[in-house]
């Protein structure tokens, strides 16, 4: 029923997998010993998160900021707003940050900022895709799980007017439903 909103598929289910488990297991490498923080940013985040966390065979804590900047448009305005806060202090922690997608860079930009004014050790990033084509702010993602072209993508988290976060794939949406 989703499907046939869709225009193309840029991401598939079994390639997302795969990148949950590479990721998983360097994360796993890199973190061992240091029970890290992981910390979603709500609401993208959920579906790769999810899998992600199960890829990932250390001792670690979870945590969530529901954070948003896109506001039912396909264009992000820039403005983040912090509608929940993390509840989970952060000093001389090692936090990792999962995201769906890493597009202007604002909202990592922030939070990552947010996070190193609060004390924590470090702070990385951990996304499923990077548009670096949409940088406003300079900011490379330390773990990226592929990186796409400038285009407006849905699913696996990302949502278009709060629809097809359900989707399990990435794709483009087709014009006809945001110029509605
Ligand atoms: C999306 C996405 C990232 C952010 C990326 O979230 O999940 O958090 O935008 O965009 P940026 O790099 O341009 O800042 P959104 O604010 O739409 O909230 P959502 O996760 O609830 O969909």
């Amino acid at each position: 029923m989703l499907d046939k909103d869709i225009e193309k598929v840029l991401v598939t289910q079994e390639e997302i997998f795969q990148i949950a488990k590479d990721m998983g297991k360097k994360l796993s490498k890199d973190y061992k010993d240091k029970f890290p923080l992981v910390i979603g940013l709500l609401k993208g985040c959920v579906p790769f998160m999810g899998y992600l966390l199960t890829e990932m065979d250390i001792h670690l804590e979870v945590g969530f900021m529901d954070v948003s900047s896109y506001h039912g448009g396909i264009e992000s305005v820039g403005d983040v707003q912090i509608l929940k806060d993390l509840g989970i202090p952060v000093h001389d922690r090692h936090i990792i940050i999962t995201e769906d997608i890493v597009d202007t860079g604002k909202t990592i930009k922030v939070i990552k900022d947010l996070l190193l004014y609060r004390g924590a050790k470090s702070v990385i990033v951990a996304t499923l895709l990077d548009k670096p084509e949409g940088r406003v702010v300079q900011l490379v993602p330390e773990y990226i799980g592929t990186t796409i072209p400038k285009e407006f993508v849905v699913g696996f988290g990302l949502d278009y007017d709060e629809k097809y976060r359900n989707l399990p794939y990435v794709g483009v949406l087709k014009p006809e439903i945001y110029n509605k």
